[in-house]
């Protein structure tokens, strides 16, 4: 199947938000359909001659090897462009950024702070504007997570995925896709460190279209009891290091090992969209055990991305 059925041509990727159900399990079989043909060596070259700049503003491993590669496998290029090697380090908009960016290219990547930056940034574009991540969340990762999910289940309406941790921007587009995937998703943090109430209200609101609860509770084993999946995140995100000791008190009791994993289900999904750090938010003997997946979900990234990629880019 290719994604002929629905026209994605010219949109912006900037949140989960933004999507139908329809289009994002569009987007999510191209993408397994994507994967397939890679590997048996018949690649999909539905970009061929085109480009994407990727700005970045933090720092990446998986992110910027898979949209580079992907780009790559799809017959285009992709052109690294950090912070501290563009203008916009010295202070050059991102109006003028993006106006200058769209006469080259054929579509933007943005790792950034702000999530404003990113509205901007898409805003002011004429053409594709893809969100690798910003303070507010993580949409290209969350997709790859229900992609996996999904390959490993066989559906996703109806599961249970507990989220422990931090509220941050992995929690909100793993929030934000549950309710339009007809997931039901416990999110459990310590107070302070809640979610996104907005980000709760409107994925409430989705949620009752597709069958879908969003729950929060600052009670791990809560979220875990009978869950299909377990899904942590760092503690500190990119942007809050100088919180990293106030953060290992508030969340001690927020690890995800092997005592609290007993609550889920006996063939539950240990995922953590990386980088992890062993003995804080997960003990070695689950990520590295046999339930974890953790390496499934990075290798989506690739094939799920090339689905957005292709699907906003092509001609
Ligand atoms: N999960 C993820 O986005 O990883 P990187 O920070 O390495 O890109
Ligand atoms: N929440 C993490 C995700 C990294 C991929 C961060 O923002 O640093």
């Amino acid at each position: 199947m290719t994604n002929t059925q629905l026209d994605m041509r010219g949109r912006d990727f900037v949140a989960l938000a933004d999507y139908t159900q329809e289009e994002l399990y569009a987007l999510m079989h191209y993408g397994i359909e994507l994967k397939r043909k890679q590997k048996a060596g018949d690649p999909e070259q539905a970009l061929r001659g085109k480009s994407l700049a990727m700005i970045f503003e933090k720092s990446s491993t998986r992110t910027r090897v898979s949209f580079e590669v992907g780009m790559f496998q799809l017959g285009g290029t992709a052109l690294f462009l950090s912070k501290n090697d563009i203008q916009i380090g010295r202070g050059e908009t991102i109006y003028d950024t993006a106006q200058t960016l769209s006469r080259y290219v054929d579509g933007i990547m943005i790792r950034t702070f702000a999530h404003r930056t990113v509205i901007d940034l898409a805003r002011a574009a004429t053409i594709p504007v893809i969100n690798g991540l910003s303070d507010l969340n993580h949409p290209c990762q969350a997709l790859a997570d229900y992609m996996t999910i999904y390959e490993k289940k066989g559906k996703l309406e109806g599961l249970k995925v507990a989220y422990v941790g931090d509220g941050n921007n992995m929690a909100h587009s793993l929030i934000m896709g549950a309710s339009k995937f007809g997931i039901n998703i416990t999110v459990a943090t310590p107070n302070n460190y809640a979610p996104d109430a907005d980000v709760v209200k409107q994925a409430q609101e989705q949620g009752k279209l597709y069958g879908s609860t969003i729950t929060l509770t600052n009670d791990p084993r809560e979220a875990v009891a009978d869950a299909d999946v377990v899904y942590t995140d760092v503690w500190a995100s990119m942007g809050f290091e100088s919180e990293q000791q106030k953060r290992e008190l508030a969340f001690r009791d927020f690890q995800v090992d092997e005592e609290l994993v007993k609550w889920a289900k006996s063939d539950y999904l240990f995922m953590h969209c990386l980088p992890a750090h062993r003995g804080e938010e997960v003990s070695e003997g689950v990520i590295d055990g046999s339930n974890s997946i953790v390496f499934d979900q990075a290798e989506n990234r690739l094939h799920a991305q090339k689905a957005v990629l292709a699907s906003l880019m092509r001609d």
